[in-house]
């Protein structure tokens, strides 16, 4: 008799143990099906997979408006199924909850990573490098180097953690037609790289108009999850928008649309953890008297949703980086130059910073 009881307790002990593993083990958003959400019935999950929605942690990165024009619903159906989803996505630890504590916060803070620039002022101006979980964006004249530096992050991102980069891969939102392979392998080999590997961690989507732009942003979602990837570039955002909506007449839905993909840009670095980072043109205004009368395109609406904005200028041989907005940063210029490595440190003689 001995034996066979213990051999039950064995099991049972088995058992109590797999059990308790499965409670305390956390889920992944991919293991909340859809249609266990309050209202979303099998036609409402299929017209949201179609649009590619797949998880909760999609449905909290689309949004209230994205949601109701997807499955028919009033804005305030879609709202209530939005905030479920978040509450699903705090109970599983994927999202913060609503008030958290600044030691918390601080903690979170510490889990930003950061990719180099290849570029020692300019790392430095942003305080170690571009940040995962933001949005970061660049503006300047034509040649400033916006391109130029999209193209060099991409290769640096491949890099070891000891180099500076993430290991990582990155995605190049094209809406000017500007991106060039010949141009990462010209970086790559410029800095000792090989250029087939950091070809091959590059992919680009080209965005043939704002419609396709926005498209290409709400699918991106996935396809982080699927291919490591930790760095997205959209170069550049607001060209598309700036073309397709001409006078004044049209200035209120430009700006509700724009509004919407960066607001989709930014959940999306939240989410998934991956630094954006976008280039924008300038404007002239005349009615500026004193001072640079370039502004960057898009108005407010850009202005607000980038976490960290810098200014690029040309100046002489050399390049001008200031930071302009930032939660954190002194507002600064640095020097920086185009060669052959993409962006670098400009050589000794003109080295240092400006105040
Ligand atoms: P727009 O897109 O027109 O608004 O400009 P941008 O700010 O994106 O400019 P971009 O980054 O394309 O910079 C173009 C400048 O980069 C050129 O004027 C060159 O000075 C420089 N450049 C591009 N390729 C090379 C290169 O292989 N070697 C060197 N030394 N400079 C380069
Ligand atoms: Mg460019």
């Amino acid at each position: 008799m001995k034996p066979v009881t213990a051999k039950l307790n064995n099991t049972s002990k088995r058992v109590n143990i797999a059990h308790l593993i499965h409670l305390t083990r956390k889920m992944s958003e991919e293991e909340i099906d859809l249609e266990s959400l309050e209202g979303v019935g099998s036609v409402t999950a299929q017209k949201l997979k179609d649009s590619g929605v797949r998880s909760v942690l999609d449905l909290a990165v689309r949004g209230p408006s994205e949601v109701a024009e997807i499955t028919g619903w009033d804005l305030r159906k879609a709202t209530d199924l939005c905030n479920t989803a978040r509450i699903k996505l705090v109970e599983i630890g994927r999202l913060e909850k609503d008030f958290v504590s600044a030691t918390d916060l601080y903690k979170k803070r510490q889990s930003v990573e950061r990719i180099t620039t290849g570029c020692k002022n300019l790392d430095d101006l942003l305080a170690g490098g571009i940040e995962t979980q933001a949005i970061t964006e660049f503006y300047g004249e034509f040649g400033s180097g916006k391109t130029q530096l999209c193209h060099t992050l991409c290769v640096t991102v491949q890099t070891p953690h000891d180099q500076g980069g993430l290991e990582a891969n990155a995605v190049y939102i094209d809406t000017e037609n500007t991106f060039r392979p010949e141009r990462l392998v010209g970086i790559a080999e410029g800095r000792g790289l090989d250029p087939d590997t950091t070809l091959k961690g590059v992919t680009v989507g080209k965005a043939y108009n704002s419609a396709h732009q926005e498209l290409i942003i709400s699918e991106l979602g996935e396809y982080i999850k699927s291919n490591r990837i930790k760095l997205v570039i959209v170069d550049s955002a607001v060209a598309h928008y700036r073309a397709e909506f001409l006078g004044r007449g049209t200035l209120a839905e430009r700006q509700q649309r724009l509004n919407r993909m960066l607001h989709l840009l930014l959940r999306t670095a939240e989410a998934h953890s991956v630094a954006i980072v976008f280039t924008n043109q300038v404007q002239s205004t005349p009615d500026v008297f004193f001072g640079d009368p370039s502004k960057p395109t898009g108005g407010h609406v850009v202005g607000h949703t980038s976490t960290y904005r810098i200014y690029l200028r040309k100046a002489g041989k050399n390049r001008v980086a200031r930071m302009v907005d930032s939660p954190y940063h002194p507002e600064r210029e640095v020097l920086f130059v185009l060669n052959e490595k993409g962006v670098d440190d400009p050589p000794q003689e003109t080295a240092g910073r400006k105040k």
